[in-house]
């Protein structure tokens, strides 16, 4: 099984990384902005684990240059995981639309553009599975982080979108629902302790989801009971709280 993953120099990528590659019989192509980085991650991987793991230069955003990424990939995957993601800065977006649009052009329209070319690949080969990292973040939009929240609950929608078009040609589409993870991407915010998660964990926990063929996994599993009752509060009562 050869799998793909886009963004892999994201904290929790990596993590799926070494998840994938101890399970043995498998490939893995990283891909990635930096290419430095990534270069180092891939020997590293392979050194611990045996599993052959190359390197490949990948921007989200750019879109045009997608397609020959993707028809450049020999063998062509058998399975991708997206995991790029920018969280921005919510005040900055609300006054710069282009930080606002770059936060959505990376999370949404980045993940719309390769997959689609990667959904035709594998709905005519019948066979494939995407695992997509949206966030809890997009279940309801708060005034902390509205513009990554809108960006994830977009990719969510889509994602349920593509997992319906692609089951009948046998194509798995498995959304993950994360909640606040200690990553690079989170530093210095000052999360909750008690409802911050270590990437290795969420990663095991994403590898089992795929290993059930479910179609959807929070992680850790308490989020999911946690935005039921975020989502049952009236909005005359939400638009109050300070979240
Ligand atoms: N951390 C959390 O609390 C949390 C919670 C819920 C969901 N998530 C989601 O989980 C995923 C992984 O997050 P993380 O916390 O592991 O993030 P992270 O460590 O900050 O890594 C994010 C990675 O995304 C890559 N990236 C950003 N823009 C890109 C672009 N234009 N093209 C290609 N790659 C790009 C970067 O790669 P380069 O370094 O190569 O530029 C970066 O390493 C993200 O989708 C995130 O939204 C995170």
């Amino acid at each position: 099984m050869n799998i793909l993953i886009l963004g892999a120099n994201s904290d929790l990528a990596g993590c799926l990384a070494t998840q994938f590659a101890k399970q043995g019989s498998c490939t893995l192509v990283l891909a990635s902005r930096d290419m430095e980085l990534l270069e180092k991650k891939a020997a590293d991987l392979q050194i611990r684990t045996g599993v052959v793991c190359q390197a490949r230069y990948f921007d989200a955003l750019d879109y045009p240059s997608h397609s020959d990424f993707y028809q450049g990939l020999d063998p062509r995957p058998d399975g991708v995981i997206v995991a790029f993601g920018c969280l921005g800065n919510q005040k900055e977006a609300e006054q710069d639309f282009q930080k606002a649009s770059h936060i959505f052009n990376t999370n949404f329209m980045g993940a719309v553009s390769i997959l689609e070319i990667i959904a035709a690949d594998f709905e005519r080969r019948r066979q494939g599975f995407i695992i997509g990292i949206s966030s809890v973040a997009g279940i309801r939009g708060r005034k902390s982080n509205y513009h990554y929240g809108a960006s994830k609950a977009a990719l969510t929608v889509f994602l349920s979108g593509l997992r319906n078009r692609l089951d009948p040609a046998g194509v798995s589409v498995l959304t993950v629902f994360p909640g606040f993870i200690h990553t690079k991407m989170t530093d210095g915010l000052g999360l909750p302790g008690l409802l911050t998660t270590r990437p290795e964990i969420v990663a095991r926990r994403i590898h089992d989801a795929f290993r059930k063929k479910q179609d959807i996994v929070y992680t850790p599993g308490w989020w999911k009971w946690i935005m039921r009752v975020i989502s049952l509060i009236p909005e005359r009562v939400f638009k109050k709280l300070n979240l």
